[in-house]
């Protein structure tokens, strides 16, 4: 049986339109699938701060109970992540950039010598063999435009933690009118049909 890492990041939770369409797709794509589901923003990850990123750091022999317990709650997502054969993430755009909670789960699971390792030739990834569907929705349009920063970063940084096989599913102009949203739906779940058949 597979396993499915689902991670939604909409201010709406379930009601956001990245959820809807990752959740669809998760439903769709892997039927009977173990799913893994983070609603990053229903329960949110803390924003890393030099203590947290102190524990990361310390040696296990010389972790105090705090740390301690900052370092399983980072290992337990990372965990989610190494289980999962594949990956479906709900990517809102909110003010040009990834929802904070999103960029803060990534933060927690950057970790070295967890899901990369330093090399003499540069870093390596080690979360491997894994597929990634992104479902970007945007109230404008930007695909494929440098104004598009979302979609460099998160294929860079997947690809940093090993995960190179990402495909983008956007829902764009869902703000500019009635015409323009149903569009970027449809063309969307065009998009997401293509994947699943
Ligand atoms: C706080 C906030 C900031 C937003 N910033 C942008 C933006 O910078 N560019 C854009 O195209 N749309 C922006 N939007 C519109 C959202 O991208 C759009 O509503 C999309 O559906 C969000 O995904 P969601 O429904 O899954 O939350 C913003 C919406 C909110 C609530």
């Amino acid at each position: 049986m597979k396993t499915v890492l689902l991670l939604k990041s909409s201010l709406f939770n379930g009601h956001g339109q990245s959820s809807q369409l990752a959740n669809a797709f998760a439903a769709k794509a892997f039927p009977g699938a173990q799913l893994i589901e983070r609603d990053l923003a229903r329960d949110p990850v803390p924003h890393l701060d030099g203590e947290r990123f102190s524990a990361f750091l310390s040696k296990k022999e010389s972790r105090d109970e705090k740390q301690a317990g900052i370092v399983a709650y980072s290992d337990a997502l990372i965990d989610e992540l190494r289980r999962a054969d594949a990956i479906v993430i709900g990517l809102p755009m909110y003010n040009f950039g990834l929802p904070s909670q999103l960029k803060a789960w990534i933060d927690h699971i950057a970790r070295a010598g967890e899901t990369f390792r330093y090399t003499a030739n540069g870093p390596v990834g080690l979360i491997t063999g894994k597929k990634a569907y992104i479902f970007a929705t945007r109230g404008g349009t930007y695909a494929g435009t440098p104004a598009d920063t979302q979609t460099p970063y998160l294929r860079d940084f997947l690809a940093f933690i090993g995960i190179t096989d990402v495909e983008f599913v956007y829902a764009e102009g869902l703000a500019i009118s009635d015409a323009s949203r149903n569009a970027g739906l449809a063309a969307a779940k065009q998009k997401m049909e293509s994947l699943v058949s």
